[in-house]
């Protein structure tokens, strides 16, 4: 595996948002080290992407394998975490397996990838988390995703305080709904994608090259001063509130009368 000045590590980096950030970082010269859970997905990736990407497997649930990854690539600049999903429902009927399963990934896995991240990066390296809108909005049945992004939100703001000692910054970016396989069950909820758009001063959802360019940015030096921060990427949707998801689901379920 490459190591060195220019190496970058994005957990999570096989889809989505992950993808376009290792796409990203390639563009500024960094050699990517691409770890997913998905070993098909991120194996086939790199191969498409040429040999300044090393494919690796890591669950962020699992430490054993956050702390392989990150002891291989020691030394690396960048980290960008997206490992992230979302099992959702209302709290009284939401399982509680589905419960630990989004806070396992979402939160435990922001800490575990902190954890080694923050023991094996080069002094002044950046660890940006992608937390998210529900980190501060409260959405219907998304109690775990909103709980889980919350605490990363707090995690992030804690290890900048812990890194800085060794000149590492720890930033987190929040997007809004952003066209990713990850939500795509909301288009198939009448009504939902408009609700949101409403509530979107902007007026349209984010692309997955929008937050990665924000992660480029908060990784290099013109964010130097810049640690345990938030940014907000959302087109204003912060400003407003959070779709009714349980509403639109339930009266998919239950047509008018
Ligand atoms: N898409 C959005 O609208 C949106 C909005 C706000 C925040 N986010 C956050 O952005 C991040 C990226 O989401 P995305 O939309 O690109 O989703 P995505 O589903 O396209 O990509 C998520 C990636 O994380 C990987 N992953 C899932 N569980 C993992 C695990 N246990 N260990 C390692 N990798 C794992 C998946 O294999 C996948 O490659 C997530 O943290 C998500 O919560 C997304």
């Amino acid at each position: 595996m490459s190591t060195g000045e220019s190496t970058a590590v994005v957990v999570g980096g096989a889809s989505g948002i992950g993808l376009a950030t290792v796409r990203a970082l390639l563009a500024e010269d960094h050699r990517v080290v691409l770890a997913d859970v998905n070993a098909e997905g991120a194996q086939r990736i790199a191969a498409e992407l040429g040999d300044r990407v090393t494919p690796a497997v890591l669950d962020v649930t699992d430490e054993a394998s956050v702390a392989a990854v990150f002891e291989a690539a020691a030394g690396a600049r960048t980290v960008v975490n997206c490992a992230g999903l979302s099992l959702p429902g209302p709290i009284v009927d939401l399982e509680l397996s589905n419960w630990r399963t989004t806070v396992d990934v979402c939160l435990t896995g922001t800490f575990l990838v902190l954890k080694h991240a923050g023991r094996h990066v080069a002094d002044g390296a950046s660890i940006v988390c992608i937390a998210s809108l529900n980190g501060r909005q409260p959405g219907t049945g998304l109690a775990g995703y909103c709980a889980a992004k919350a605490g990363v939100l707090m995690l992030v703001e804690v290890a900048a305080l812990e890194l800085a000692e060794r000149g590492i910054r720890v930033n987190a970016i929040s997007p809004g709904l952003v066209d990713t396989p990850l939500v795509a069950g909301i288009s198939l909820v009448p009504g939902l994608t408009a609700e949101y758009l409403e509530n979107t001063p902007l007026r349209r959802s984010g692309r997955a090259e929008e937050i990665a360019d924000a992660a480029v940015y908060l990784s290099s030096p013109k964010a130097g001063w810049m640690t345990g921060s938030t940014l907000d990427l959302n087109g204003g949707a912060h400003l407003r509130r959070y779709p009714d998801v349980l509403a639109r689901v339930r009266a998919m379920a239950e047509p008018p009368a």
